[in-house]
């Protein structure tokens, strides 16, 4: 069995709702000048008890409750995020902890930015492979704000704070994946060297050049490995950072912009959760119905991207 099912799906916002109105309060910005620039409306920071991996807990005890599997079942636990609150324990070690998930499975994060839900995917897909087991459970869950200058306006107005979860089953179904790095600067977050005096910059330019190279060729990749066309999709689940990188996508693909889910205008740009935030959204409202492909597309910060092609099973 070589494909992944998608079976049930969780998510998690933190408390704090910031607005545009907000924003403009603190910076020299305006609801017009960011909503036009990308679509987004609102996002949710962290209060000051909430991390990636209180939301990553909650995001998957919810996923793993709807699954209605048992912990013993869960071969592996990997979390994607790059704003972990603690070098070690991972956020992963933290779930297996919290939900009480065997003591003889693996359970690690991955860092791949905004591509790190498709890795997370690739890695306990790997790792049911190769160890045995038939369930993963993997998240994507983020704390931006923590790596924010709150005054900059160029950042602070484009990311949020999120967690969203997937338990997957192997299964014999359609599935491909692909992924890609090419090691550059364009977004950049300082690590333990420079906490405090580094947090995100961004070109914003150069990756808006990126990412709609990077969406449309990852799609058609994994398209052309299953053979599947974009009428065989139900869903195309882009990476959230703008409204206007999925059009341009959308255009040059001449595709149907119903099947492009978008989410950003209550979200910003959440990163390795943006992705399953939107499966959870989606499977919450009854709009994923069982045998539908979906298409997974992440690209952003190293510079990575990656695409899927996977089923929900509901
Ligand atoms: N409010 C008001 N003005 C702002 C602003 C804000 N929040 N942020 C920047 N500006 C100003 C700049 O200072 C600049 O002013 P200047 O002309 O006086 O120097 C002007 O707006 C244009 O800035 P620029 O950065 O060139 O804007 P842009 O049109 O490229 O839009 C982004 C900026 C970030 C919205 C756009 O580049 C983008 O969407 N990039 C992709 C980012 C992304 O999605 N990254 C995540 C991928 S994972």
């Amino acid at each position: 069995m070589n494909g992944l099912q998608l079976i049930a799906t969780g998510g998690a916002l933190p408390g704090r709702t910031v607005t545009n109105e907000d924003l403009s309060r603190v910076v020299d910005t305006s609801d017009e000048w960011i909503t036009t620039r990308t679509g987004i409306r609102t996002r949710h920071w962290c209060t000051e008890g909430e991390s990636a991996a209180t939301l990553a807990i909650a995001a998957a005890r919810q996923a793993l409750e709807r699954s209605g599997l048992a912990p013993e079942q869960i071969a592996c636990c990997v979390c994607a995020t790059l704003s972990a609150p603690d070098a070690t324990p991972s956020v992963a070690c933290q779930v297996q902890r919290a939900l009480g998930l065997p003591e003889d499975r693996p359970a690690l994060d991955v860092n791949a930015a905004c591509s790190g839900f498709v890795y997370g995917t690739a890695v306990a897909r790997g790792l049911l492979t190769t160890l045995g087991g038939q369930y993963a459970l993997v998240v994507g869950c983020e704390a931006l704000s923590r790596l924010m200058d709150p005054t900059d306006r160029s950042t602070c107005v484009l990311f949020g704070d999120g967690a969203g979860a997937a338990v997957y089953a192997l299964a014999d179904t359609p599935f491909a994946i692909t992924l890609g790095a090419r090691g550059n600067d364009a977004i950049h977050a300082g690590g333990p060297d420079r906490a405090g005096s580094a947090p995100i910059t961004m070109d914003g330019k150069a990756v808006f050049r990126f990412a709609v190279d990077a969406l449309p060729k990852s799609l058609n990749k994994v398209l052309a490995e299953t053979g599947l066309t974009l009428d065989d999709l139900g869903w195309v689940v882009c990476h959230q950072a703008n409204s206007r990188i999925i059009d341009h996508c959308i255009k040059h693909l001449n595709a149907d912009p119903a099947k492009f889910y978008k989410n950003m205008d209550r979200h910003g740009n959440t990163s390795a959760a943006s992705i399953p935030v939107a499966l959870n959204e989606l499977a919450e409202a009854g709009k994923l119905t069982p045998g539908q492909r979906v298409a997974c597309i992440g690209f952003g910060g190293g510079l990575t991207w990656g695409g899927m092609i996977l089923t929900y099973k509901g």
